[in-house]
């Protein structure tokens, strides 16, 4: 059994943030043998969709021309993986690192900050894609693509659609996504195999942290107390985990 005590001090924040914690019925339906497979596959897209917003967010918002060209090439071998079936887990290893520098545009008024959070996101969220890849390969779990759930659909079409505001939801947005994230593999690793069970873990810390970068980056850039607006994307975000939902995915709601 896994013990998750060492680790109350970072999920203490996450369980104040979000506004309501992942129902029993939920975690009974994904430790099912035979949803292991959608878990999986799931969580693999969920972490190519992670690294891919923070990608197009510092593409639109921060970086100069030739950078955004290196953003892209660095997430073609994950794309092709995931939407043209080409690549594998031998022609992923070692590229979830970039080697060239991520500049910003001269005439942005976001700092490097910005940058320097999500490409260090990136790298980890593309280093996740390939351990989850791992784990489904010693499992012989094939990929398939799956279509995603109605959870992050739900929340960005709440975004407003004037700047910076819309910049600032997104934030808002990731700092939920990356905290559920944390939430569920916490909740979940008690009940998976070892080896799940101790990626699982492995995974709070980073997730922990972006969270709070995604949180902390919406501070900055509005430059004034935001607290309404997180606690307004906080109430959506617990409706879509609290309600019934009949498509069970990582970050569904109850099964119906
Ligand atoms: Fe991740
Ligand atoms: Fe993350």
């Amino acid at each position: 059994m896994i013990d998750l005590k060492t680790y109350d001090s970072l999920l203490e924040p996450i369980n104040a943030f979000l506004q309501c914690s992942t129902p029993d019925a939920w975690v009974n339906e994904a430790k099912k043998p035979e949803n292991l497979k959608t878990v999986l596959i799931d969580h693999l897209l969920c972490e190519l969709k992670a690294g891919q917003s923070a990608m197009y967010l510092i593409r639109k918002y921060a970086v100069d021309k030739s950078s955004a060209n290196s953003l892209l090439d660095w997430f073609k071998p994950y794309e092709d993986f995931a939407y043209r079936k080409t690549g594998s887990l031998e022609t992923l290893k070692g590229k979830s690192n970039i080697s060239k520098a991520i500049m910003a545009k001269s005439n942005s008024p976001y700092s490097q900050d910005l940058i320097d959070k999500m490409v260090l996101l990136i790298k980890e969220e593309l280093h996740h894609f390939y351990q989850v890849l791992e784990i489904m390969e010693s499992r012989g779990i094939a990929y398939e693509p799956v279509p995603a759930s109605r959870y992050a659909k739900g929340l960005l079409s709440e975004m407003t659609t004037h700047e910076p505001q819309t910049l600032i939801d997104k934030l808002i947005i990731g700092a939920y996504i990356e905290a559920r994230s944390c939430e569920r593999f916490a909740k979940l690793a008690p009940h998976m195999d070892k080896d799940i069970a101790k990626f699982y873990v492995s995974l709070l810390r980073s997730e922990a942290r972006h969270y709070q970068d995604y949180l902390t980056l919406a501070e900055e850039i509005a430059g004034k107390d935001i607290s309404e607006r997180v606690n307004y994307f906080g109430k959506l975000e617990a409706e879509l985990i609290s309600s019934p939902d009949n498509d069970f995915k990582f970050h569904s709601g109850v099964p119906a």
